[in-house]
């Protein structure tokens, strides 16, 4: 069923025509661009009580953000006037969001229970329950021993061989949950086209307790198949040809390439079309990870994703995790002029979110043509990147507390740890209130009045991951939907593939 987001002509609705976007403008030239934080909070003494929201198990403390009751309630309006609720509608009831490729977006059904009715109008995602326990039998098989390598070993150490979104999410994910691995199962993961990460990898693994894992939607990608042929002379070379059908698994959805490679059909693992790469970690993507952490943490992560999908479809727009951190963002994009958003997560375990969230905010994001096919009269997406927190204090903050560059931070914290908790508050108070005293010599002053949000949760457990993804997949679909962009194609990637393949 269509709805006004899907039958709606874009090029009507620029942004930058809406009234609340023009309100914006108004309100930030003559109330908020020259506005300073510390005299926020010294106005209103509930202001860090106010720029608070739970959803889940995450809490979100927005007040170190330059904005107020009035700026929140012209950025929800915002929201509202590019029709941002239809299009969460529209996600959810399996539309062709994604209107470029003529495809569905719904990584969200990837978590969803039949209850939830998602996409129910318009393809039988029962499919999904059909993978999810055809991966559950064969990790239990895995992890029990009853699926072993061709020499009769237990298969032990798990290389997922993908790029982008097969890689980074796989890898992400395995690393944040290190003390989920079951015992004796190690994540490794090849990615990159020289072949010295799996030259490297090949030196510590046993071909016997081996098991590849090769991810890849086309399973046409250039690096993915150079590595994956290459895993594959290996293994022929030190055990033989007949142990291919042993040490290979694959989650694609191109089974003609896979017939060509050698998989096994009941080796293969599928997903659809409406499943983005930089999307997908909750499909057979994430098949290496479920075969180091096992079936129920895995499913432990859907849930997380699957309880933050809940909050977006329902939350009004002011009280809604990925709408505030898309208008936020937006705030700071559109009207700040910020070019670059800073990700730090407080967790050692999180070292490679923010690469994982470059993908999925800046192959999502960097657009400049709109639904409509006319050129974009607003920026899009920013430029995002980050580091692990204390290291980033050893690296690149002296810019952020003393630099020119306005860059505004998104702090990740893990409350599990003092030290961590003490040094990320540390950062976000000393990036907003600066120094304070007055006989400091001009190179020991912190201008202060550098903006922050601040997503906090106890530990990181499986279901905290899965919201937290989610939470960071929803905002970048709304940051499109207002900037009237396609946040599900990525042509900008296309060329550099077919020169590289000439
Ligand atoms: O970066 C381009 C891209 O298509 C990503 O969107 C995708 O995650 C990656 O390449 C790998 O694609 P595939 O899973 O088809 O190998």
């Amino acid at each position: 069923m269509a709805n006004a987001y899907t039958t709606r002509k874009l090029s009507a609705r620029y942004p930058t025509d809406l009234p609340a976007w023009k309100k914006l403008a108004d309100h930030h030239k003559s109330d908020m661009r020259d506005s300073n934080l510390n005299d926020l909070f010294s106005r209103d003494k509930k202001r860090v009580d106010k720029f608070k929201l739970v959803a889940g198990d995450l809490n979100l403390d927005y007040s170190k953000i330059h904005l107020k009751n009035a700026t929140l309630k012209l950025l929800s309006q915002l929201a509202k006037q590019a029709d941002v609720p239809a299009a969460i509608e529209a996600m959810f009831a399996g539309q062709k969001i994604n209107q470029t490729e003529e495809r569905a977006v719904l990584h969200v059904a990837l978590r969803a229970k039949i209850a939830d009715g998602v996409a129910h109008d318009t393809l039988g995602i029962t499919e999904v329950w059909e993978v999810l326990t055809k991966i559950e039998s064969f990790v239990d098989d895995v992890q029990s021993g009853t699926i072993k390598g061709s020499t009769g070993k237990r298969l032990t150490d798990i290389v997922n061989i993908g790029i982008g979104g097969s890689d980074l999410g796989p890898v992400m994910a395995s690393r944040a949950l290190r003390p989920y691995w079951k015992e004796g199962m190690r994540f490794h993961a090849v990615s990159n086209v020289d072949g010295t990460q799996l030259d490297d990898l090949t030196a510590e693994l046993d071909p016997e307790t081996t098991l590849f894992v090769i991810c890849s939607k086309t399973f046409t990608t250039q690096e993915t198949m150079t590595n994956a042929n290459a895993a594959r002379a290996w293994v022929i070379e030190r055990l033989d040809e007949l142990a291919v059908q042993y040490h290979f698994v694959a989650a694609s959805t191109n089974h003609e390439a896979m017939d060509a490679f050698g998989i096994r059909s009941d080796f293969r693992f599928g997903f659809w079309d409406w499943v983005g790469g930089r999307y997908s970690l909750w499909s057979a993507v994430g098949l290496s990870l479920a075969l180091v952490v096992g079936m129920d943490v895995f499913r432990a992560v859907l849930a997380g994703g699957r309880r933050m999908d809940q909050h977006f479809h329902r939350a009004p727009l002011d009280e809604n995790m990925p709408v505030l951190l898309a208008i936020i963002g937006i705030w700071y994009n559109n009207f700040f002029g910020a070019q670059s958003q800073a990700i730090l997560p407080y967790t050692h375990r999180l070292d490679r979110f923010p690469a994982y969230l470059q993908q999925l905010q800046m192959e999502s994001s960097g657009k400049s043509v709109r639904m409509d096919g006319k050129p974009v009269r607003c920026d899009t997406g920013m430029i995002i990147w980050g580091e692990a927190g204390n290291n980033a204090q050893h690296s690149f903050m002296q810019l952020m507390h003393q630099g020119t560059r306005f860059v505004p931070v998104d702090f990740i914290l893990s409350s599990a740890s003092d030290l961590a908790t003490a040094n990320c508050r540390a950062q976000a108070q000393a990036l907003m209130e600066g120094t304070s005293e007055k006989a400091l010599e001009s190179y020991r002053v912190h201008a202060g009045n550098r903006p922050s949000n601040t997503i906090q949760f106890e530990t990181l457990t499986p279901e905290v991951l899965g919201q937290l993804i989610a939470l960071y997949e929803h905002k970048v679909f709304v940051e499109g939907v207002i900037w009237g962009i396609n946040s599900f194609d990525q042509w900008g990637v296309e060329l550099g593939k077919k020169l590289a393949n000439a």
